[in-house]
């Protein structure tokens, strides 16, 4: 495995990422919206550097690339999402690559009448982007590369290691 960025520069990055917010969010309660499962790794680690008062929700956005379905259709589930009318949301999610997921989950907050979402993402993939959209907070652009851990996954693997990685091209799972 390739190490792209080590354990200590995501701890580093995550604390000046943590700032920012706790400057911006000054005096407001707020929900920390995370989309399940890549997201989970830099939201543990975000939330408990805030020092303002907030709730934290989690929803899942699966895109169907499959033959059956639109490709890049979103399905979005919010079971889990607390009451988001009238609250300010900070939205994560692991990556920004096509741009697709970020894009639509926050149009979807506002439809359901957030106050206002902010977004913010751990990784932003360079030249991918096809869905235009600007992310209020991010932390490392990276290559276009495929990119695993600290909460990436290839095929639901590698979720768990500390560091972002970039798997070997002859990697099967
Ligand atoms: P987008 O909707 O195209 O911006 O894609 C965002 C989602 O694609 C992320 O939430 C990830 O689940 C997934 N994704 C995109 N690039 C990578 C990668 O390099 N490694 C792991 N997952 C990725
Ligand atoms: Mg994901």
């Amino acid at each position: 495995m390739n190490v792209l960025i080590p354990e200590e520069a995501i701890r580093e990055r995550v604390s000046e990422i943590a700032a920012a917010v706790n400057a911006d969010f000054h005096g407001r309660t707020f929900t920390v919206v995370g989309i399940l499962t890549g997201s989970l790794v830099f939201l543990a680690d975000l939330v408990r550097r805030l020092e303002h008062r907030h709730q934290i929700g989690l929803l899942e956005a699966s895109s169907y690339r499959g033959t059956a379905t639109t490709p890049g259709t979103l399905v979005l589930n919010t079971g889990l999402l607390p009451e988001v009318r009238g609250r300010h949301i900070l939205l994560l999610d692991d990556i920004l690559d096509t741009g697709a997921t970020l894009s639509q989950v926050t149009a979807h907050l506002v439809e359901l009448g957030a106050a206002s979402v902010k977004t913010c993402v751990l990784l932003r993939k360079i030249g991918r982007q096809t869905v235009p959209f600007e992310p209020d907070y991010v932390g490392f652009a990276i290559p276009d590369k495929f990119v695993v851990g600290y909460g990436l996954d290839f095929n639901d693997d590698y979720r768990h290691l500390p560091f972002i990685g970039v798997l070997p091209d002859d990697t099967s799972v």
